[in-house]
């Protein structure tokens, strides 16, 4: 089959088939625009165990070139005074590998730890490691979560990866989850990430060209939203992206 032929038919059918854990791909061939399916399963948990390392350390020290950058992300979090109160339920959209999600369950231990994960093979490796429920995931809505039942909503490097209104879709529906009190927290690449210089950089890195990757969001749209909905912005951090940076944003809501 033509390329470009390929090209087409895989990007229509691989959306609704990632959330099975399938795929149609060529053999060898891993397509690292396809962000609904993320980064091969095996190759990536073969790596780590050849270099004895965990797959989180593997993401953050060789995969992205910034070693401890989950953990200090958990520690931002906890200094704006995210795990202050008992956090009792979580959600999580995208956690792909889990490298946040084992270092939130650690410092939390919660009851109740949802993921919505569109990546198949990865939301089985989560739920046969960790105790977490794997919710129904359309790529945009958590309808298996109640209205106002959690403490803390999150999403790390994901909304960097797909399209505007993917994004749009998930702050609705963490504005609509998070209970009084709880927290939203995610990072999103704001104007603060972008001057011309790293724009030359993104422009000139090597890697994806024709993908959603690196999605940006305006900083002033996502406030403005998260403030309509009743939550305060409590902190922002600027956090290592290679080859850029991306903005984490915690917010919370009044009780
Ligand atoms: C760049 S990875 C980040 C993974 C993890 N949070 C981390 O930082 O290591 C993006 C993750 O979001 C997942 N994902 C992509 N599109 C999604 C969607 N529409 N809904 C839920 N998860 C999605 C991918 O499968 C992947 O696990």
């Amino acid at each position: 089959m033509a390329p470009v032929l390929f090209r087409a038919l895989k990007s229509a059918v691989n959306v609704p088939l990632a959330s099975m854990g399938m795929r149609i791909e060529r053999i060898d061939d891993h397509d690292w625009s396809d962000v609904a399916n993320y980064i091969p399963f095996e190759r990536t948990l073969e790596a780590a165990t050849a270099l004895g390392l965990s797959i989180g350390d593997y993401v953050d020290t060789v995969m992205n070139g910034v070693p401890g950058s989950s953990r200090q992300t958990i520690e931002k979090m906890a200094a704006c005074g995210v795990f202050d109160a008992q956090v009792k339920t979580i959600v999580e959209v995208g956690p792909g590998t889990g490298r946040y999600l084992e270092k939130t369950v650690e410092i939390a231990r919660p009851q109740l730890y949802e993921i919505y994960e569109t990546a198949g093979a990865w939301s089985n490796y989560l739920t046969e490691k960790y105790a977490v429920v794997h919710q129904p995931t359309d790529g945009y809505s958590m309808g298996a979560t109640a209205d106002r039942s959690v403490d803390l909503a999150h999403a790390h490097k994901v909304f960097s990866t797909v399209p505007f209104l993917v994004t749009c879709s998930y702050f609705r529906e963490f504005a609509r989850v998070v209970r009084g009190g709880g927290w939203v927290v995610f990072d999103i690449v704001t104007e603060r990430c972008l001057d011309a210089e790293v724009m030359e950089t993104w422009a000139t890195a090597p890697g994806i060209r024709n993908g959603s990757y690196p999605s940006v969001f305006p900083r002033d749209v996502a406030i403005s939203f998260f403030q309509s909905s009743g939550f305060e912005l409590i902190d922002s951090f600027i956090l290592p992206m290679p080859p850029g940076t991306t903005e984490l944003l915690a917010f919370k809501r009044s009780a």
